[in-house]
């Protein structure tokens, strides 16, 4: 018996008093066949000055709405942006039916229905990637609950890349679904499992989201699988809260909802089980590096240390599995391995929503907010103006807030923006402190390939020092001094941009002298937008970088992207000249389970001495001899980090490097973990991260060689822990 059957009951009776009262003749909202938009209102360009009359220049071509003109926002392409909102109306019947197509990117290419100011309801077109259709289909929310309610209808386009608009037909209030219908319930969780069964052939259509407190904690999504799969979530960390279920499909000839009736709680397993979705056990969530608990993450932000915390806040969508709604997340570690995650920092304002930036301690309280015993933190961040709807006009500024209480609670200045509009989409402010000149100095991206300096004594005002071309290179600079081969007496300033590359050269405090051209560090796909801590004690005196693993897929998943291993960076001479190098931090060691080591290894074509293992999680170290052997490297769980001895190239499924052997020997450091590879080849100086989805079964390992003997002079292999609470 499931334990679910209150909610299966309420279900089931709305259904029957559906089926039992006579329908009402439909109210009919919009059916968009004027020149104009009437009373509803627009801002931005993307929903063009009226409705569209079918398909626009460029567009494939528009199928399925009624008469002649709908809502379609691919006004001059996918590039703009805008909203289209509905006069208030008051909810009068079981359901509002409409047509919707376009892009599928939840918050940006949306249809949401408001009551209360709140978004209560919420669809998108069925489209995330090339090709796809630009064909409407009904779609349907059940509203029996809001009903009397006064409500709005607000068409989002927020996307600007590859399906980044919506199309919208014929809205209307009916006493009958249409299409997807889209029913959301309340649900006391009191066991510790929620399983349902996505019928076979599915698609993205059918969809089970489960919010807690306003933001999604599960979600899934139908797959084209040949039969109906069950799904169980682990829900016990939720136990006592109460949550909303929305479970969207396409019901059957006959209306039966088939998902939504097979939805129940229960204190075991369901069945012929797929996936038990236990947070952060989840098939491929990273078990030693950082990803959010559920939604989108990008960028790194405000990465200080203060008095034996080191703070990670993150780009994330608190809303949404994609890109979107700018706030600042944040996690805490003591160890750089093992994080929590704490409630959001900085949320969107009036000003737009939170881009990144960085986060200092100010020691000397020269800004003048601290209030107690704590040293105050301040973060420094780009508000995005235009990116919500509460900013739109406002340009991308730079603003601050401060935190008096370790970083719990954050107050935002009263006189934002400290740093006004200067070109662009300027952002994403990297603060330091410059003891020399007793300064703060800010690394600004401006726009195009232009970067800038600017200096402040209170982080209040901020003046220009100079400017910083940084070609090839856009987005998320880092700026600071390290000194080469460990010698404090010869250092080099460091000039980072988003991809990666760098500029070396010096700096007095007012303007930076670059000695080289952007060098390039990173050759792996998925590492982007990376930064360093701020206020590492000098005892340590480390410069402790984090990446965002752009990119990386992670079906099923409640949360989307990951960071990087945190790597500490140094200045290193090589034939080249002065170059950075990069490390995994030393804390990894802590995470062995158990090791093995090996001298002077043979490695002969067609063995695999490392057959008898087999795992997920592994820190690896090898000193390579590709010897007389074409090809010599290891394959792990599919994936192949080969080095190609006579093209002198490591290559793997997610980058290659120039790889030169020193004495013979090619050295390689990697940490795997379930859905990422970082290589440090050659002691740092190449680094190769990348994203990869595993065959969950595969857990192989293999060192090989190919036309020709090899070797490893030595080699380590770690097993490692998962650094998530059993
Ligand atoms: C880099 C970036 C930043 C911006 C942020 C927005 O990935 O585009 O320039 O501040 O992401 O999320």
């Amino acid at each position: 018996m499931h334990h679910l059957s209150a909610l299966r009951y309420v279900l089931a009776a709305i259904a029957l008093a559906g089926a039992a009262l006579a329908a009402r003749d439909d109210i009919l909202i919009a059916d968009f066949e004027g020149a104009t938009y009437g009373a509803w209102k627009t801002t931005g360009e993307a929903f063009g000055p009226g409705p569209a009359r079918g398909t626009l220049p460029g567009q494939m071509e528009v199928t399925g709405f009624e008469g002649k003109g709908l809502v379609n926002s691919f006004h001059k392409g996918d590039g703009t942006v805008g909203t289209l909102t509905s006069p208030p109306f008051r909810i009068e019947r079981h359901f509002i039916t409409f047509l919707v197509g376009g892009g599928m990117h939840a918050g940006e290419t949306c249809i949401n229905l408001l009551a209360g100011g709140k978004v209560v309801r919420t669809a998108t077109g069925p489209n995330d990637r090339p090709g796809g259709s630009e064909r409407l289909d009904w779609h349907s929310w059940d509203v029996r609950e809001l009903a009397g309610s006064e409500a709005v209808i607000e068409i989002v386009d927020r996307a600007t890349g590859g399906w980044g608009h919506i199309n919208v037909d014929h809205i209307m209030q009916s006493d009958r679904g249409s299409g997807v219908v889209e029913r959301v319930s309340t649900l006391a969780i009191d066991r510790d499992y929620l399983s349902f069964c996505v019928p076979a052939h599915a698609g993205n259509r059918a969809q089970v989201a489960l919010a807690v407190g306003g933001r999604v904690v599960r979600h899934a999504a139908g797959a084209d699988r040949e039969t109906a799969s069950w799904i169980t979530w682990d829900v016990s960390r939720l136990k006592g809260s109460r949550a909303e279920l929305r479970v969207s499909e396409l019901p059957a000839a006959d209306g039966a909802c088939p998902l939504a009736d097979s939805v129940s709680l229960g204190s075991e397993v369901k069945g012929a089980l797929i996936v038990v979705d236990k947070l952060y056990r989840e098939t491929y969530r990273p078990q030693f590096h950082f990803s959010p608990r559920t939604n989108w993450t990008n960028d790194p932000n405000g990465l200080v240390y203060y008095d034996g915390e080191y703070h990670l806040f993150f780009q994330h969508n608190p809303f949404g599995i994609d890109w979107g709604n700018m706030t600042w997340g944040h996690a805490i570690s003591t160890d750089l391995l093992h994080w929590t995650q704490l409630e959001h920092a900085l949320h969107p304002d009036k000003l737009g929503t939170m881009f990144s930036g960085s986060a200092v301690v100010d020691h000397g309280d020269t800004a003048g907010f601290r209030t107690g015993a704590e040293k105050t933190l301040v973060a420094i961040y780009t508000a995005a103006g235009g990116t919500s709807p509460e900013s739109q006009g406002q340009p991308f500024t730079q603003c601050i807030a401060c935190s008096n209480d370790r970083g719990r609670t954050w107050t935002k200045y009263d006189r934002n923006p400290v740093l006004g509009h200067i070109a662009g989409g300027n952002r994403d402010p990297k603060v330091i402190r410059h003891a020399p000149t007793a300064q703060w100095v800010m690394a600004l991206y401006l726009d195009g390939e232009d970067f800038a300096l600017f200096s402040s004594p209170d982080l209040k005002t901020w003046k220009k020092l100079c400017d910083v071309p940084m070609p090839g290179t856009s987005e998320c600079p880092d700026f600071f001094e390290l000194p080469v081969d460990g010698d404090a007496r010869n250092t080099r300033w460091v000039f980072w941009g988003g991809n990666g590359n760098y500029r070396l050269g010096a700096f007095d405090g007012r303007r930076f002298l670059p000695e080289t051209p952007p060098l390039r560090s990173r050759y792996g796909a998925n590492d982007y937008a990376a930064q360093t801590y701020s206020d590492i004690p000098a005892s340590d005196g480390r410069r402790i970088q984090i990446t965002w693993m752009q990119g990386g897929r992670y079906p099923g998943m409640p949360f989307n992207q990951q960071m990087g291993f945190p790597r500490v960076l140094t200045l290193g001479t090589t034939p080249d000249g002065v170059r950075l190098f990069f490390n995994p931090v030393g804390e990894i060691e802590t995470l062995r389970a158990e090791t093995r080591t090996w001298r002077a290894l043979a490695l002969a074509p067609g063995a695999n001495p490392l057959s008898a293992l087999e795992g997920e999680l592994w820190d690896i170290d090898a000193l390579l001899e590709p010897k007389d052997a074409a090809e010599a490297g290891f394959v792990v769980r599919g994936a192949r980090i080969a080095y190609d001895a006579k093209a002198r190239e490591l290559r793997t499924p997610g980058g290659s490097a120039p790889v030169r052997p020193e004495g013979g020997r090619i050295a390689l450091r990697m940490l795997v973990d379930r859905s990422s590879i970082e290589v440090f080849a050659g002691g740092g100086r190449w680094l190769i991260c990348f994203c990869f989805l595993p065959d969950p079964a595969d857990r192989s390992l293999a060192l090989y060689a190919e036309g020709g003997e090899a070797a490893c002079a030595a080699l380590r292999v770690s097993a490692l822990r998962s650094t998530w609470p059993e």
